[in-house]
């Protein structure tokens, strides 16, 4: 066999395996090979095991990177982030070290609202720039796919701008990009006396628009599993002070009626309103946030398709000691991902790894529990577990090399990058 790379004699290749997500126990049961090799062919993998059985299946290998004292990991998956917008919050930051919380300034036209100012008056090349930049540091902690939400446009005009923004960032940078449409992300400013209008707007005008788009005009160049749709998932934030569950209901319904996969931000803060049994019921793909959500619905969740995806930079960005009950979920027999919330107000990090590191102090996970969260789950958290989130043959070849011989690394240390060499479709792209 001919292949375009071969990466030999890591201290260890590891990985989960399959297409569809790990649950329960099975989250933490990785393939870990000593001495391992990883050959790749016109950006897939074609084998993977230790360097002495894969060099006897090849002939010619166009480059090879020797990986020795380095392990070797998927290309981590970010399913959630808020990856577009203008300016910074700071000023907020400093208001919530001082007592005021993230609902009581959203409540006074801050927080979202804020950004929302600041991006609909951005030009595209700021928001361009901007968004940019958060990507680079991305792929540099070792992310490969991101999820992307919109949702700091709120009005036609700039939700519009931002999906065609994201879009032209994902043919243009090596991290390919989710799109995500979220027009209920808050109650904009000029409708907070009739919310139910803004809520008909969304479902009458905007999802609709959004689901008949297609991108292929543009004559980018895509990743092969895309199709041009310009968002793949619609999500709402069910929370008091911004939707509540009837109208996420209803916004969610038309959304799953014209083809979108649905997300849903649910139980972020107290109190919990019932917003996990709805995505369950309306098989989203997945249900967000969670840290108030009660042992019931986490058992139902756990029993459901939907994966649950936990954000513990949100939490510790918020200063909160409060994270989401991962354990219950794991143990219950769920399928749980992990993401960063990448967003201005309450989790301003771009980094996986970091959320790892949370994940294992304050949530119970295991290293390899973690790995499995920010990989094969994450990747089935974005619809994608039959394309990346593990090293296998037939899947993508991106892959991340790291400065350390042992994956447990990642979650151990933090603050620091330990990604050496980031891979993506078979290319070198951070090295
Ligand atoms: O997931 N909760 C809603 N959205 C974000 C916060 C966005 C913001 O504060 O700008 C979140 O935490
Ligand atoms: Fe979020």
């Amino acid at each position: 066999m001919n292949v375009d790379l071969l990466i030999r004699h890591a201290a260890q290749v590891v990985t989960p395996r399959g297409r569809g997500p790990l649950r329960g126990a099975a989250m933490g049961l990785l393939t870990v090979i000593p001495d391992g090799a990883v050959a790749i062919r016109e950006g897939r993998i074609v084998a993977v095991g230790p360097t002495r059985e894969i060099e006897a299946q090849i002939t010619e290998a166009a480059e090879i990177l020797e990986a020795r004292g380095r392990a070797v990991v998927p290309g981590l998956v970010d399913p959630h982030t808020h990856l577009i917008w203008a300016g910074d919050r700071a000023a907020e930051f400093e208001q919530r070290l001082k007592g005021a919380t993230y609902l009581e300034i959203l409540q006074a036209g801050g927080g979202i609202l804020a950004t929302v100012r600041a991006t609909r008056a951005a030009s595209p090349e700021q928001l361009m720039a901007e968004t940019r930049a958060r990507m680079d540091r991305m792929l540099l902690h070792g992310t490969t796919t991101a999820e992307a939400k919109t949702g700091y446009g709120l009005e036609w005009e700039t939700e519009r701008r931002l999906l065609d923004l994201l879009h032209r960032l994902n043919a243009a940078h090596p991290l390919d990009l989710v799109p995500t449409f979220m027009g209920a992300h808050a109650i904009p400013a000029e409708y907070q006396e009739d919310p139910s209008a803004y809520v008909a707007v969304l479902i009458e005008e905007m999802l609709p628009t959004v689901a008949a788009w297609r991108f292929a005009h543009h004559g980018l160049w895509c990743p092969p599993w895309e199709d041009g749709r310009a968002a793949w998932f619609c999500d709402v934030f069910c929370e008091r002070g911004a939707f509540d569950p009837e109208q996420t209901r209803r916004i969610l319904e038309a959304a799953k009626d014209l083809g979108f996969g649905l997300k849903v931000h649910a139980d972020e803060f107290e109190p919990p309103l019932g917003a996990v049994p709805l995505a369950v019921a309306l098989r989203a793909v997945s249900v967000d946030h969670l840290v108030s959500t009660p042992p019931e619905h986490l058992e139902q969740l756990a029993r459901s398709e939907t994966i649950g995806v936990m954000l513990p930079g949100t939490s510790f960005g918020l200063g909160s000691t409060r994270y989401a009950p991962a354990r219950r979920l794991i143990d219950a027999g769920g399928a749980l991902a992990l993401a960063t919330d990448l967003n201005p107000g309450t989790s301003w990090c771009e980094s996986l790894p970091m959320m790892m590191a949370l994940a294992t102090r304050y949530m119970g996970l295991s290293p390899a529990e973690a790995l499995t969260a920010v990989t094969l789950n994450a990747a089935c958290a974005v619809g994608l577990g039959h394309e990346i989130g593990s090293l296998e043959p037939g899947k993508a070849a991106d892959l991340v090399i790291l400065e350390a011989p042992d994956y447990r690394h990642l979650a151990y240390r933090y603050g620091v990058s330990l990604v050496h060499t980031v891979i993506k479709r078979g290319r070198v792209v951070v090295q």
